[in-house]
C-alpha cells in the first residue's frame, strides 16, 4: 500500500501531497506522514518553500472522527501543526474542496493560504460536540478577532473561500483548474518577493479582545439560546476568552484541556453517532440493486396542506409539478397555498420574486383532469386519509399515467399494500410519507410495500436527495416507523396526565430533555382532531386490556383542536407566539380522573422523561424486530428529522444504549406492575440484554 502522505521537490519548492481517500481525514497515518514529510522537506537545503496539497476531491476534511473516543496515538494533531508552523521555511496550504476542522487548522498553522474560488472552509467541530482542538480556537481569533472567530466556530457552518478572504483567513484565491499548479506559482511568488514567515500564533493584533467581557457574555447568551442544551459552543467561547489572555503555548495547553473534557461527553458521542447515521441511512438494499428512474416532472394529487407543501418542496428543488384537484375551487385554493409558501421563501430571502414568479408560471400547472398526468415520472397522492378515496384516485392514476411512472401515496397510516393491490401495476407503488410543513420538514419516510420494485425504491431515495430531505426506509404497518412509535409515547403521556401530571409540567419536562416542543404543544400545532379521528377509527379494534383515557376526547368534543381553533391544551392569541395554560383543561382532566376513580400522584420531571422515553424505545424495539425499520439508526434518524428528538443525544436508540438497555428493561418491568398490558418489554430488548449487546450492534449489518 502506498503511504498516504508523500513529498517531492519541484525546484525550490517541496510539495507534500496527502492522498487518503475519501476525504483525506487526519487519521494517525496521515498525521504521522504529514509531520515526517514536513520535517524532511524542511531539512532539505534546496527547499525554500513547502506546499501542502491534497489529492482527490478535497483538502483535508478534518480529524478522523472514527478515532474519537479511542485511545490517542501520537503524534497528536496540535503538535503536528505547532511543529509545522515553527518551521523556518515558508509553508503554504493550497485548498480545494473543503478544508474543515483539523484540515482548516493545518491551513491556519501554515504561513500562507491559497484556495480555489469554489472551496469551502470552516470549523464545524461544535456540530460534533467538540470545538476546534488543534489550535483553531487560538489561531482563528488571533487572525480575525474574537467575534468573527466565534461566529464561525460557534455555529460551525462552513463558509465560501471568498468570505474567508474577507476575514483574512485566506490570502489568495485562484479560479484555475489545478490547485497544485496555482499553489506552486503562489509559492514562487512568495519566494521571489521574499515574503516573511508569518505565524498566526505570533499575530498580536486582536489580543486586546480578551478584555471585551461584554462581547463574550453576549455570545454566551446567544449560543445558549441558539444551541439549547449544547455544551460545545459555550466551551468554545471559554477557550477563546481564556486563550487570548495567555501566552500562545499556555493557550494551546488550555485549549487541549477543554477539548478533552468535551471528548468525554455523551453529547460528543451522540452527535458523532448522528453524523455517521446521516450517511448510513441511505445505504439500503434496494438502492444497491435498483437504478433510479428519471425524475423530470412530478404530479401531486391534492392541493391541501400536504399536497401544497409537497408541490412547494418539488418546485423549490426546480422540479416541475402538475397538481390535480377534484374541482376548480379546490384547485384554486391549492394554487394559493403553494403561492403563499413560495412568497414565504421570497420573504426569507431564499429566492427572488422573479424566480418565484417563474416557478409558478412555468414550472407549475394545475388541472382537474387526470389526463394532465400522462407525462409525469412520479405522482404523489395526498388526498383525504380514507382508503376508498385513495383507491379511487389510484384507479385514475392506473388509467392515465404512462408505463413506468411511479405511483406514491402520502398516507399517514393506511395499508400501502392494499392500495398497491388495487391496481394493475403494484410494483410501481410505494408510500412517500412527508411531514408537515412538507417544504420545511427534513424527513421523508419511504414506505416499501410488498411488491415495490427496487428501482422504485431507489428513485424515492433519489427524489429525497433532490429535495434535500433525509429518506428513511420503512416497512408497511399502522403508522410506519415514526407515527407508530409516536402513538405509543403519546399514550404514555396521556396515562401520566390522567395519573396526576399536568400537561404543562409534562411539556416542560420533555423540553428540558431537549425536544423543541412537548407533546401537548405539538398536538395543538398539528390539530387535536387528527388524533381524535384516528382513535375513533381504531376504537372497535382495541384490545379490551388496553387502557383508554377520556380527557383527550372530551377536549376535542369542545371543538378545541389547538392552534387552528385558538384553543387546545393552550389558549392562543392572534399574533402572539406560543400559548397560555388553561384552567378549563385542567378541570376536564380532573373530572375524567375522578370518573376513572384515580387518585392523582405526582411525578418528578426525571420520572416523566424516563417513562416517556421508555415507551418510545420499547415500541421502537418492536418496530426494528418486525423489520419495519431496517436498523436502530433508521429510528434515530426518523426521530431526529421528523419528531424533534435532540440531535446532541444521537437519537432514541443511541440514547437507550447510553442509558444501558438493562436499565431500560428494568424500568419497563417496574412500570408493568401498574399496567402489564401497555408495559410489556419488547422481546428484542430482552434478547439484547441477555446477549450483552446494544442497539448499535444491530447497525453494523
Ligand atoms: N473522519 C472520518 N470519516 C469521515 C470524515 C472524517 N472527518 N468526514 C467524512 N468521512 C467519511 C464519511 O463518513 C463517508 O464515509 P462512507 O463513505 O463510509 O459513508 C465518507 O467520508 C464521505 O463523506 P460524505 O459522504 O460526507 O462525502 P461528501 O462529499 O458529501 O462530504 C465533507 C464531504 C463535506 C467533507 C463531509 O464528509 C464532512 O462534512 N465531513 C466532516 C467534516 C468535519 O466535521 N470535520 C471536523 C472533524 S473534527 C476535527 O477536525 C477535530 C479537530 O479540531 C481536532
Ligand atoms: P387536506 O384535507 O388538507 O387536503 C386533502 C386535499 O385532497 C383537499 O384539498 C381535497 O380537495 C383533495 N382531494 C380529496 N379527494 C380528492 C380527489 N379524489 N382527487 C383530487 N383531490 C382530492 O389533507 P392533508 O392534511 O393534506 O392530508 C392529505 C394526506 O396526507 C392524508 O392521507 C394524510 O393522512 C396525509 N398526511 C397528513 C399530514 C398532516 O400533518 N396533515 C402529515 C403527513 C401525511
Amino acid at each position: 500500500m502506498s503511504p498516504p502522505v508523500i513529498w517531492n521537490r519541484e525546484g525550490e519548492i517541496a510539495v507534500i501531497t496527502i492522498d487518503s481517500p475519501p476525504v483525506n481525514a487526519l487519521g494517525h497515518a496521515v498525521r504521522a506522514g504529514l509531520l515526517e514529510c514536513a520535517l524532511a522537506a524542511a531539512a532539505d537545503e534546496a527547499v525554500k518553500a513547502i506546499l501542502i496539497t491534497c489529492a482527490g476531491r478535497t483538502f483535508i476534511a478534518g480529524a478522523d472522527i472514527r478515532e474519537f473516543g479511542k485511545p490517542l496515538v501520537e503524534p497528536l494533531l496540535p503538535d503536528v501543526i505547532n511543529q509545522i508552523e515553527a518551521l523556518n521555511k515558508l509553508v503554504v496550504a493550497a485548498i480545494h474542496g473543503t478544508a474543515l476542522g483539523g484540515g482548516f487548522e493545518v491551513a491556519l498553522g501554515s504561513h500562507y493560504r491559497i484556495a480555489h474560488a469554489t472551496a469551502k472552509v470552516g470549523l464545524p467541530e461544535t456540530r460534533l460536540g467538540v470545538f476546534p482542538g488543534a489550535g483553531g480556537t487560538q489561531r482563528t481569533p488571533r487572525l480575525c478577532g474574537a467575534e468573527v472567530a466565534l461566529r464561525i466556530m460557534g455555529p460551525g457552518a462552513p463558509m465560501a473561500a471568498t468570505q474567508a478572504v474577507k476575514h483574512g483567513l485566506i490570502d489568495e484565491m485562484t479560479e484555475g483548474d489545478d490547485i497544485r499548479s496555482a499553489g506552486l506559482a503562489y509559492c514562487q511568488k512568495l519566494i521571489e518577493t521574499k515574503a516573511p514567515i508569518r505565524r498566526s500564533s505570533e499575530d498580536t493584533a486582536h489580543l486586546g479582545d480578551a478584555k471585551n467581557t461584554s462581547l463574550f457574555e453576549t455570545l454566551e447568551a446567544e449560543f445558549a439560546q441558539k444551541f439549547k442544551g449544547e455544551v460545545a459552543p459555550q466551551q468554545c467561547v471559554r477557550s477563546v476568552r481564556e486563550g487570548l489572555a495567555l501566552p500562545f503555548a499556555e493557550a494551546i495547553a488550555n485549549e487541549r484541556k477543554l477539548f478533552l473534557e468535551l471528548m468525554d461527553t455523551p453529547q460528543r458521542e451522540g452527535l458523532i453517532h448522528a453524523f455517521f447515521s446521516d450517511r448510513q441511512v441511505s445505504k439500503i438494499p434496494e438502492a444497491k440493486i435498483g437504478q433510479a428512474r428519471p425524475l423530470n416532472c412530478i404530479g401531486v394529487v391534492g392541493g391541501g396542506t400536504m399536497g401544497a407543501g409537497i408541490a412547494t418542496a418539488c418546485l423549490l428543488a426546480n422540479i416541475p409539478v402538475v397538481t390535480i384537484e377534484r374541482d376548480q375551487a379546490a384547485l384554486d385554493a391549492g394554487r394559493e397555498r403553494i403561492d403563499a409558501a413560495l412568497v414565504g421563501a421570497v420573504k426569507r430571502g431564499k429566492m427572488t420574486q422573479e424566480h418565484k414568479d417563474a416557478l409558478m408560471n412555468r414550472s407549475w400547472s394545475g388541472s382537474t383532469d387526470y389526463a394532465a398526468l400522462a407525462d409525469v415520472d412520479l405522482v404523489i397522492e395526498a388526498v383525504f386519509e380514507n382508503m376508498d378515496v385513495k383507491k379511487s384516485v389510484f384507479a385514475e392514476l392506473d388509467k392515465y399515467c404512462k408505463a413506468g411512472a411511479i405511483l406514491a401515496s402520502n398516507t399517514s397510516y393506511l395499508d400501502v399494500d392494499e392500495i398497491a393491490a388495487s391496481i394493475s401495476r403494484p410494483k410501481d407503488v410505494l408510500g412517500l410519507h412527508f411531514f408537515s410543513p412538507a417544504h420545511v420538514m427534513k424527513l421523508l419516510e419511504v414506505v416499501v410495500a410488498k411488491e415495490s420494485a427496487n428501482d422504485v425504491v431507489a428513485t424515492a431515495f433519489a427524489l429525497a436527495k433532490k429535495l434535500r430531505k433525509v429518506a428513511v426506509r420503512a416497512g408497511v404497518c399502522d403508522g410506519f416507523i415514526g407515527n407508530r412509535i409516536l402513538g405509543n409515547y403519546l399514550k404514555c403521556a396521556y396515562y401520566m396526565v390522567e395519573d396526576g401530571v399536568s400537561p404543562y409540567q409534562l411539556d416542560r419536562a420533555v423540553k428540558a430533555f431537549g425536544y423543541p416542543m412537548g407533546p401537548f404543544e405539538m398536538g395543538d400545532l398539528a390539530g387535536l382532531d387528527i388524533g381524535w379521528a384516528t382513535r375513533k377509527r381504531k376504537a372497535d379494534t382495541l384490545d379490551p386490556r388496553e387502557r383508554t383515557v377520556a380527557f383527550i376526547d372530551k377536549i376535542c368534543e369542545q371543538g378545541w383542536f389547538g392552534q387552528k381553533t385558538g384553543k387546545g391544551f393552550y389558549a392562543y392569541e392572534k399574533g402572539v407566539r406560543g400559548g397560555t395554560e388553561r384552567p378549563e383543561v385542567l378541570a376536564i382532566i380532573e373530572a375524567s380522573r375522578a370518573e376513572a376513580s384515580i387518585t392523582a400522584k405526582s411525578y418528578s420531571d426525571e420520572e416523566i422523561v424516563e417513562r416517556y422515553l421508555s415507551a418510545l424505545i420499547n415500541e421502537a424495539a418492536n418496530v426494528i424486530e418486525e423489520g419495519i425499520a431496517l436498523r436502530p439508526l433508521d429510528v434515530d434518524q426518523t426521530s431526529l428529522y421528523g419528531y424533534g428528538f435532540p440531535r446532541w443525544r444521537g437519537g432514541p436508540m443511541k440514547y437507550a444504549d447510553m442509558v444501558g438497555l438493562s436499565k431500560v428493561v428494568e424500568n419497563i418491568e417496574r412500570y408493568a406492575k401498574e399496567d402489564d398490558y401497555f408495559w410489556r418489554a419488547a422481546p428484542l430488548l430482552k434478547k439484547l440484554v441477555a446477549d450483552h449487546r446494544n442497539f448499535d450492534s444491530l447497525n453494523q449489518v
